[in-house]
């Protein structure tokens, strides 16, 4: 952990050699061994203050010497390449994806599964899954649309960035912003997880209001990665720009920053530092109470995308239904499953599976949990080594026509809504 930093929002500085960063300026005249100084913006130069995001980078070679030609490369079922299905409201699950069965790294094994609107302009998110069975060989990718939350699920990676690198494994999650070039490493595998992708402001920290100054997850468990350089030649940087890839062959190295400092940075954090915070009398709290990031939209209270984490927990809720309600929501919900057993579904929904309910569709558990959670002994009780997920839109999420004619989706998802008997009749 000593090359790491740790913290949230704050301004961090990293150099692998003394003197690169110099106090008062950003962009002296000559930086130490002629590096060249770049600023990478996430925010506007205006944004206000707490909200602004920009990191300075000294480095071997200026990005602009690197991204000259680009041409337009194809991506089976990723990004503009994966079309929209128009589905109708209908209730999703997926099993695991299989494992590939041939050579396949981060970028080869990008799938799209749904995107929340079809004018790109207008969308909030779009949820991808990726598998690989290698590690990305002089390849890169830089994402000009928006950043992207990691959740991986299966396996172990070195997430690379222009800023140092970030090791994973489930129940970490990943974000890289804006703009940042990365690869991804495989460590142990195969490895696979979610991504969303988001077009709107940048996650932060939800505000705590009642719960106070403290919880939920802390800022210091936070982790940002320090400067790392390598010597290479010959990659090929895959730009993902407007929904479409596109690429630049046989560059230096991307990865040559020595020196950074600014408060754009990629980090990780593990939802087993995740401080929990439930009902401790009756009734089950809604699920923003188990928001990690928030993404906030121009309308206040209302969330363009939340991120939201079920981990382990106690349950001592008295007189109380506890597993998760009936309930329709007018936020859509994307989610998936990492590890153990998810407390609202008996069956079916396993770690590396997913699941679809978009805004109203009616959900909640199945019939064994629901028979479960009504005669269930309350006594307290733990609910231990489950790590499940949400990506929560404000917008209907729209499948692809990949996730929903995948072979893994279960197309008798519904059926475990079967058989609940109607209770009363009028007289
Ligand atoms: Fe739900």
């Amino acid at each position: 952990m000593t090359d790491c930093m740790s913290g949230f929002g704050n301004h961090f500085s990293s150099e692998l050699v003394p003197g690169i960063l110099v106090p008062r300026q950003n962009n002296p005249q000559k930086v130490k061994s002629d590096l060249y100084a770049e600023q990478l913006s996430g925010t506007a130069f205006t944004a206000p203050r707490g909200e602004n995001r920009r990191t300075w980078m000294y480095r071997a070679l200026p990005s602009v010497s690197r991204e000259m030609g680009q041409e337009r490369v194809a991506f089976e079922n990723f990004a503009a390449d994966a079309e929209i299905l128009d589905a109708g409201p209908v209730p999703m699950r997926w099993s695991p994806r299989p494992e590939p069965h041939k050579a396949c790294d981060f970028l080869d094994g990008l799938i799209t599964l749904g995107k929340d609107g079809e004018s790109f302009d207008s969308t909030s998110l779009s949820v991808h899954s990726y598998v690989l069975n290698q590690s990305m060989e002089r390849r890169a990718l830089k994402n000009h649309d928006g950043e992207l939350l990691i959740v991986p699920y299966a396996g172990e990676i070195d997430i690379v960035t222009e800023l140092g690198s970030l090791h994973l494994t489930p129940t970490d999650i990943a974000l890289i912003p804006r703009g940042m070039i990365f690869r991804v490493d495989l460590l142990k595998g195969p490895a696979a997880g979610y991504i969303c992708e988001n077009y709107g402001k940048p996650f932060r920290l939800p505000d705590l209001g009642p719960i106070g100054a403290n919880g939920l997850a802390n800022p210091k468990d936070f982790i940002v990665p320090s400067a790392r350089v390598e010597e290479a030649e010959g990659y090929d940087i895959y730009s993902k720009y407007r929904d479409r890839i596109w690429v630049t062959r046989g560059t230096p190295t991307p990865f040559d920053v020595y020196g950074w400092q600014g408060n754009l940075v990629p980090y990780k954090f593990n939802l087993a530092n995740f401080v929990t915070f439930g009902s401790i009398s009756v009734d089950s709290p809604d699920p923003s109470i188990n928001t990690v990031l928030t993404s906030p939209s121009h309308e206040p209270g209302t969330a363009s995308i939340d991120f939201v984490a079920f981990c382990p927990r106690w349950q001592v809720m008295e007189t109380t239904f506890r597993p998760p309600y009936f309930h329709r929501n007018v936020m859509s919900e994307f989610m998936g499953s990492i590890q153990g057993v998810y407390e609202g579904k008996a069956t079916g929904f396993v770690p590396g599976g997913a699941s679809l309910h978009n805004r109203m569709v009616p959900h909640g558990p199945d019939v064994d949990t629901y028979r479960n959670g009504t005669t269930a002994d309350l006594a307290p009780h733990k609910l231990d080594n489950t790590y499940a997920f949400m990506f929560e839109s404000r917008l209907p999420i729209l499948p692809t026509k990949c996730a929903v004619e995948a072979v893994w989706r279960q197309s008798d998802y519904l059926r475990c809504w079967e058989g609940f008997e109607k209770r009363m009749t009028v007289k």
